[in-house]
């Protein structure tokens, strides 16, 4: 029997998310979003587009979470975008209602299932989850390391004029302006990327990176990034139905690990059917322990707003 996959949200990103999941053939997809008749639309369209593709597997549409019953993975994107002028954390308020409102009703229906967190700010709605849920980090994780992550690679990729799969590399911390693109660790088929590009050129790079979702929103100018974050939701989906035991950067509640204690922030995880098996724990120099440290301050003060908001 197909593997079952529930994504939350039938915007841009959730759409395609459930796309690049129909299109792999190795799971059936449920697309739900409160706007009747949105992801019924869009599942039929992708179902029909099954022929031409040669997936098999079933895609659905609905606004009924009876239907999604039994998931064995739930990617949850529903939630405001960021327009131009706008940060992630403006999102704050209006996306803790709506990731609040969901999560009862997917861990009530899939009290077994893995979930992943896309909805921005990323790092206090992967906290706000699993407060609300009650349920273990290793259950309720969140996507923006492999997005930022990515981001990175292409740069450095399309500097040195290499593969982006040669370009190995790590972006940590919270998912905003004080992400921490790791250099230090960073290396193109083993060579340290500090040998290879000039520290201002390579300083201008890590820039780009940290500014990459503000750059694809003043771009489009109606909304965020899409492709690429799908990508990599997909990945985690992929890597948790195949057992794959990948390392990945994932959003995860630390618990002592890194020196930060009940937050959620970016940081390698083996990703494998138990969701998040382990924390993976890199040797960081000063310098970089303190740039996590300071991102984790800034995911701090976002959680302490939604915590004071509650009380
Ligand atoms: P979008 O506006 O295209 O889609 C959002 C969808 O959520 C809409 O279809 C809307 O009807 C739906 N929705 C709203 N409330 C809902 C509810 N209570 N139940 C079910 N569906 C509901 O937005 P887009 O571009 O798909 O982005 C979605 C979220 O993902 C945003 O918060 C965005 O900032 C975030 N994002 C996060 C990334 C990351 O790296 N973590 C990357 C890209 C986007
Ligand atoms: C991004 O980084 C908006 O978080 C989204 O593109």
């Amino acid at each position: 029997m197909r593997k079952k996959v529930t994504v939350v949200g039938a915007g841009n990103v959730g759409a395609t998310t459930a796309q690049r999941i129909y299109d792999g053939g190795y799971a059936d997809v449920v697309l739900i979003d409160i706007v009747e008749g949105l992801p019924q639309g869009k599942a039929l369209d992708m179902l029909e587009s099954g022929p031409v593709t040669g997936s098999d597997s079933s895609i659905i549409g609905t606004n009924d979470y009876k239907d999604t019953t039994g998931s064995d993975v739930t990617v949850i994107t529903s939630g405001i975008a960021r327009k131009p002028g706008m940060s992630r954390d403006d999102l704050l308020y209006t996306n803790m209602d709506i990731v609040g409102s969901v999560i009862g009703q997917v861990v009530g229906n899939s009290p077994d299932g893995i979930v992943i967190t896309v909805t921005n700010p990323l790092d206090a709605m992967t906290q706000h989850a699993l407060q609300v849920s009650g349920k273990s980090r290793n259950q309720i994780f969140g996507m923006a390391g492999i997005l930022d992550t990515a981001r990175f690679r292409s740069f450095l990729a399309a500097e040195l004029k290499v593969s982006v799969q040669d370009v190995h590399a790590y972006v940590l911390g919270g998912h905003g302006d004080t992400m921490v693109p790791l250099v230090g660790p960073t290396n193109v088929g083993g060579t340290p990327i500090a040998d290879l590009i000039p520290k201002e050129r390579l300083d201008a790079i890590v820039q780009r990176t940290r500014d990459g979702g503000g750059e694809i929103v003043a771009l489009l100018k109606t909304g965020s990034a899409f492709y690429a974050p799908s990508a990599a939701a997909t990945q985690m989906v992929e890597a948790i139905l195949f057992d794959k035991k990948q390392i990945l950067p994932c959003c995860v509640r630390l618990d002592g690990e890194y020196g930060i204690d009940g937050l959620c922030v970016g940081v390698p995880v083996k990703l494998g059917e138990g969701g998040v098996e382990e924390i993976i724990k890199l040797n960081l120099t000063s310098d970089e322990q303190a740039a996590l440290k300071h991102s984790a301050d800034a995911v701090q003060e976002l959680v302490d707003v939604m915590n004071n908001r509650k009380s």
